[in-house]
């Protein structure tokens, strides 16, 4: 077979720098376009990049994810995140690219008191929420939707990397929530599944998030459990204990189900613990932060 290409945006982020490294090892032809090579918001730049390379696959790894910020910025939000994956779509058409978009758990409005499934009803209650919402729309029907949620990779900024940097204060105690529930992602498990997928010419939605489903407060506990810390390091409260608050709602409950991989005959991830203990171990080796 010959080498398939792919365009990956957002390259630089925390799933693009694995998705970079997983395709290139599968032996696709990857062109890797950071915010400096691909701004995905500029229509021209995207046509001429895409028209030009021709790729057989776009990733779209570009994301606005400031989500607290997109509350006083939605243009921002709203460019990045949707008019963005318009100009995708439309440059991916004009060559027959196959294309892939990522989304959120944060287009549901966390009501439900179970999880989620691919074809429940989307109800944002953010700017963030309304604007990936409105990204998957413009991804359009032939496009792959992955919806994944609290990713954390050892290159990029996380909740596993902030908590780390705290927790090596001895007298800082940490605070989470007990009342949000969902489902860490490790980045490098996202990316091997998204090469599955988009190996296999998926489209459609897919949940794809590791497994386990914990609340913040206990993903803190077992993130400072797992590098050696007492977990009583963290204290929980609940969401309106938060001071200040913060400008975003969040879903109380974002725990997705992986109905459309099942129905798919395709396995499910693996526990979030076995790659948050790898991902940790990294962390060591490279020492880009304090641990005990
Ligand atoms: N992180 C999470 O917890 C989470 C949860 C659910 C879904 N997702 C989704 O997963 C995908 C990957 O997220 P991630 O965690 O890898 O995010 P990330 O680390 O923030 O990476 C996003 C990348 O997009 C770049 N970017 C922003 N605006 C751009 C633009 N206009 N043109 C080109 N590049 C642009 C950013 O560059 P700069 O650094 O220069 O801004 C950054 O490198 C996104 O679609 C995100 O919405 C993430």
């Amino acid at each position: 077979m010959s080498t398939r290409s792919i365009v990956i945006t957002g390259a630089g982020g925390q799933v693009g720098l694995e998705a970079v490294d997983i395709f290139t090892a599968s032996g696709w032809q990857v062109t890797a376009c950071d915010r400096s090579r691909l701004d995905v918001t500029d229509r021209k730049a995207v046509r001429d990049l895409i028209g030009t390379t021709r790729p057989d696959a776009v990733l779209n790894l570009a994301a606005w994810n400031a989500v607290d910020l997109a509350e006083s910025e939605p243009d921002g939000a709203f460019a990045a995140n949707a008019m963005a994956v318009r100009h995708l779509a439309q440059a991916c058409r004009e060559v027959g690219a196959h294309l892939t978009h990522v989304s959120t758990d944060y287009v549901f409005d966390g009501t439900k008191d179970a999880p989620y499934h691919e074809w429940d009803p989307v109800n944002p209650r953010s700017v963030y929420g309304r604007s990936k919402a409105a990204g998957e729309l413009e991804a359009g029907p032939d496009a792959l939707v992955v919806r994944t949620s609290w990713v954390c990779g050892a290159r990029g900024s996380n909740v596993v990397k902030t908590v780390l940097n705290l927790a090596a204060d001895p007298d800082r105690t940490l605070s989470f929530v007990t009342d949000q529930r969902g489902c860490p992602t490790l980045a490098r498990d996202l990316a091997t599944t998204l090469a599955d997928l988009i190996d296999d010419r998926h489209s459609g939605i897919f949940h794809v998030t590791n497994g386990g489903a914990v609340s913040w407060y206990e993903f803190v506990q077992q993130i400072l459990t797992t590098a050696g810390y007492p977990s009583s390091r963290v204290r929980p409260i609940t969401t309106a204990e938060m001071d200040p608050p913060r400008p975003a709602p969040r879903p109380a409950n974002s725990v997705l189900d992986h109905a459309a991989l099942r129905l798919c005959g395709l396995p499910p991830m693996r526990h979030f613990t076995d790659p948050l203990g790898e991902m940790i171990d990294e962390l060591r080796r490279i020492g880009s932060v304090p641990l005990p």
